[in-house]
């Protein structure tokens, strides 16, 4: 017994020695791999690494992986040069020591899966939620890859609901739009994505939040969208990771939709913010070596910002659609600073939030003269889009007479428009109010019915 017992400890001994051999041989294999197909750090700055031995067999965009440390450490391409390449890596806390392996890896891809519904990943595709390893799809697909064609792409003309009653009345939504939150810090964008992510009619919503704050991405998902989570998919880069993630996170998720899109889904694409997507290529682009021209912005954030816009509307005839929600930063209440510009003429329409509006604790602060959305009139029958034009008509009485009548210079009576403004604009507003714990509305022209019938019938 005793030596059936030695037996198999030795032939166990000899086994993980032969383990171990692989294991070096393995090692020693990667090296030489290295230093066939890869090849060396030359220079550490904290902006950007420069590679040695890879200007042939790597492109612009390109992923490559630096060995640090026995793991490997991705990072991307962002300046080809004829002997040296630039790149940055994913964690700004990688910093090489000279002569350190790289090797090309060409495009980063991702394979999602229909099993990627209801849980939380870093902008690599990364499980960041406690639900165990990400499930791979058939199919690896490029995160950066062009919009289809405009003549392939089917036209936008079906109406959705998103259950919010300002944006479902004043500036309605098609399948397939793309819409801008445009507001400064606080007015309210963050909650008003929150709240459209509650609508019905998508089969597939997937979130990008990208530069905010790390304690608003619980709250997010565990107060205002609970109970919805099992048909979305978030993405999360929050402002404290490096620009490389913040910029790749909105990238990520929209190859994810386009996913969802090709298998026929219709899909909601919410970014949140758009603005720090542009922030973050613009400090790529300016360690990449590029010249700011346009308040500190190099050219290339504004071919990106339309590149990765036009990726979301519709797919092919027969696919399903990407509607983009975009939430927009508006740097110090400036609506004209060249990111805003820029973005609101990529666009299909743009809801505007209003820091006066949200002073008066009035939200969503939608500001309804100055939002438009250029689809509308697909979602709109007819009779809807009179009553939102006459609508918008009363607004336009009420607030450029506020003033006149603040300091009693109207008498009532004056003006029966007036008069009508005056009795029913307070009652629209009203009921346009939502908070992110009240309901979605299922129809909105039946609560502005409510809200609009004459006083004592109610
Ligand atoms: N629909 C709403 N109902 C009630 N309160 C709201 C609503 N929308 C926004 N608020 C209030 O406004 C505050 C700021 O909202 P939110 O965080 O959505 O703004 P933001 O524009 O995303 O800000 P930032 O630019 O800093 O990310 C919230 O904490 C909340 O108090
Ligand atoms: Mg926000």
């Amino acid at each position: 017994m005793m030596r059936a017992v030695e037996d198999a400890l030795q032939s166990m001994s000899a086994r993980t020695g032969s383990l171990d051999a692989l294991a070096r041989l393995l090692s020693q294999a990667t090296q030489q791999r290295a230093v066939a197909v890869g090849g060396y750090v030359n220079e550490v700055s904290r902006s950007a690494i420069g590679v040695r031995g890879i200007s042939n067999k790597a492109q612009l965009g390109d992923m490559v992986m630096i060995r640090c440390d026995d793991r490997l450490q991705p990072a991307e391409v962002v300046r080809l040069e004829q002997t040296r390449v630039l790149v940055k890596p994913f964690d700004d806390r990688v910093m090489p020591p000279l002569g350190t392996p790289v090797f090309p890896e060409g495009p980063f891809r991702i394979a999602p899966s229909p099993q990627w519904k209801g849980r939380v990943i870093d902008a690599l595709g990364q499980p960041l939620d406690d639900k165990g390893l990400l499930p791979a799809g058939a199919q690896a697909i490029a995160v950066d890859c062009p919009a289809p064609l405009a003549m392939n792409r089917s036209r936008v003309e079906k109406g959705l609901r998103c259950g919010v009653n300002v944006v479902d009345v004043f500036v309605p939504i098609c399948f397939g739009q793309r819409m801008g939150i445009f507001a400064g810090s606080g007015v309210g964008k963050s909650t008003l994505l929150a709240m459209m992510t509650k609508a019905a009619d998508f089969d597939t919503v997937v979130l990008a939040l990208t530069g905010e704050r790390g304690r608003e991405v619980r709250d997010m998902l565990e107060d205002t969208m609970a109970g919805k989570l099992e048909k979305t998919i978030a993405v999360i880069a929050t402002g404290d990771e490096s620009p490389m993630m913040r910029r790749l996170a909105p990238n990520t998720a929209t190859a994810i939709a386009e996913y969802f899109r090709d298998r026929g889904d219709n899909v909601l694409l919410i970014v949140d913010s758009i603005t720090r997507f542009a922030h973050a290529a613009r400090e790529i682009a300016i360690a990449a070596g590029e010249p700011p021209v346009s308040r500190g912005y190099p050219p290339s954030v504004f071919s990106q910002l339309p590149r990765l816009l036009e990726r979301a509307g519709p797919g092919r005839v027969g696919e399903g659609t990407i509607t983009g929600i975009y939430a927009v930063l508006v740097d110090g209440d400036d609506h004209n600073d060249p990111v805003s510009d820029a973005i609101r003429g990529t666009l299909d329409g743009h809801i505007v939030l209003d820091r006066g509006i949200a002073a008066q604790g009035r939200f969503p602060a939608v500001d309804i003269l100055g939002s438009i959305s250029r689809l509308a009139q697909h979602n709109w029958t007819p009779e809807q889009a009179k009553l939102a034009t006459s609508l918008r008509g009363l607004v336009s009485r009420f607030e450029e007479t506020r003033d006149l009548r603040m300091i009693g210079a109207y008498q009532a009576g004056s003006d029966p428009l007036i008069d009508q403004a005056v009795n029913l604009v307070p009652r629209i507003y009203g009921a346009m109010q939502q908070t992110p714990t009240s309901p979605p509305s299922l129809d909105p022209y039946s609560d502005l019915a409510m809200a609009l019938r004459p006083k004592e019938a109610s």
